[in-house]
């Protein structure tokens, strides 16, 4: 197949637009025409590297440089300028760093903009790319656990995260976001795609605020969805810890569960488990293992011992499919599938086979939604019913 280089500018250079400029210069079918920031060293410093046209405005690099497909890398209470300017200008495709906003309205309106414009956005919830995630949602949508019932999720950062990860701009950026829109939005996304078609009907939240005084400092909330499955989701920004994240996930279904520990904690091992009371026959479960294996994703499959004479046997675990050790994830893991996308104008390219479509503006909405009614229940002490 041909393809045509895409011209590509890509809009804030921080921490992620950096990603991106690497991870663009990769690919032969992508060219940076534009870089913008409204720090003129970094856009000079970043156009400097990949040949680009620097700019601190970004209605001039659209005006003058015409994109195929624009990124928006900017904090995360600064998307909604640069891509309504990007649809306004004409740009067919954006790429959206999470989450799609921070406020419903602002959220809705871009929505609303990309609907109308015919465009196509991107919203890059990297964790869906990333090894741990996609076996997760193999077992799931295979449904080797059965109906899944409970499930349990915390992704938590160190306080340097909001205090220092930004440099002096630090303050500002935590201030415009909080634990629920920077950390959440994934969490809430990784849960909408994995237990698909399910959907979040209700929240009940709790946070608490004080440690750092200019954003909360955690929230912790109960998603209900539709299908009665009930998940229990949790994000500090005030953890003192040795690494910068934490992230641990666990999964009850009516004949299994999966347990992983995405960044542990300290004195766990980086591991990722499903495990099965009622598994397929052997060589459906090997056949598993191999599709899995072809995505990629190496897992040990494992038939444990049943014995016969023992009256109670604590172990209800009869098959499972095993990981142990680093997952290798990176933030840029999904750009490529949604480049492959933007080249076969599909949202399910050679690349994402199998797992869904990739995420767009209505899977930004519908996070957005979700970690609204959670601060919404946090601030009212009431369930929130999920519009
Ligand atoms: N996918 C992931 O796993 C992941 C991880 C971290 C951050 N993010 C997301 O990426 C986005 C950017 O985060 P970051 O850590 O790179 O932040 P950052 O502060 O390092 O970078 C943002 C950049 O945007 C620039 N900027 C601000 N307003 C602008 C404007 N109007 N026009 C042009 N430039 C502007 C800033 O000067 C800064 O250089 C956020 O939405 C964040 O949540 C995603």
């Amino acid at each position: 197949m041909t393809t045509k280089p895409l011209k590509a500018a890509i809009i804030g250079l921080g921490l992620l637009g950096s990603q991106y400029l690497e991870a663009f210069g990769k690919r032969s079918d992508v060219a940076i025409v534009g870089v913008c920031d409204v720090r003129r060293a970094v856009a000079e410093s970043a156009a400097a590297q990949v040949h680009a046209t620097p700019y601190t405005n970004a209605d001039e690099l659209l005006k003058s440089q015409r994109p195929d497909l624009v990124v928006v890398a900017t904090p995360d209470h600064l998307h909604l300028a640069p891509t309504l300017a990007a649809l306004d200008a004409g740009a067919p495709v954006i790429i959206q760093e999470k989450p799609l906003a921070t406020d419903l309205a602002e959220a809705e309106a871009i929505y609303e903009k990309v609907e109308q414009r015919g465009a196509k956005l991107f919203v890059n919830f990297a964790n869906r790319a990333m090894p741990y995630d996609l076996a997760t949602y193999y077992v799931l949508q295979q449904g080797l656990i059965g109906q899944p019932v409970y499930a349990e999720s915390r992704l938590d950062d160190n306080i340097s995260v909001p205090t220092r990860l930004w440099g002096e701009r630090s303050r500002d950026f935590a201030t415009g976001s909080s634990p629920a829109h920077f950390l959440l939005s994934h969490v809430v996304d990784l849960m909408h795609w994995w237990f698909a078609p399910a959907q979040v009907t209700e929240v009940f939240a709790i946070s608490q605020e004080g440690v750092l005084g200019f954003t909360p400092d955690l929230y912790d909330a109960f998603l209900i969805f539709d299908s009665g499955l009930k998940v229990r989701v949790k994000a500090e920004w005030i953890k003192h810890i040795d690494q910068i994240v934490e992230y641990y996930s666990c999964f009850t279904g009516e004949r299994g569960g999966v347990i992983y520990n995405k960044r542990p904690g300290f004195g766990v091992q980086e591991s990722w488990r499903a495990n099965f009371s009622a598994p397929p026959a052997a060589d459906a479960l090997a056949a598993h293992q191999q599709r899995l294996g072809e995505q990629g994703i190496d897992v040990r499959l494992a038939h444990h011992y049943r014995p016969a004479a023992v009256a109670y046997d604590v172990s209800t675990v009869r098959a499972s499919f095993e990981h142990i050790g680093g997952d290798q994830a990176h933030g840029m893991m999904l750009i490529g599938p949604i480049l492959d996308a933007v080249q076969q104008n599909t949202l399910t390219p050679d690349s994402w086979q199998q797992r869904g479509p990739l995420p767009t503006h209505r899977d930004g909405l519908r996070q957005v939604q979700v970690v609204q009614a959670l601060i919404d229940s946090a601030r009212s002490g009431r369930v929130v019913t999920v519009r």
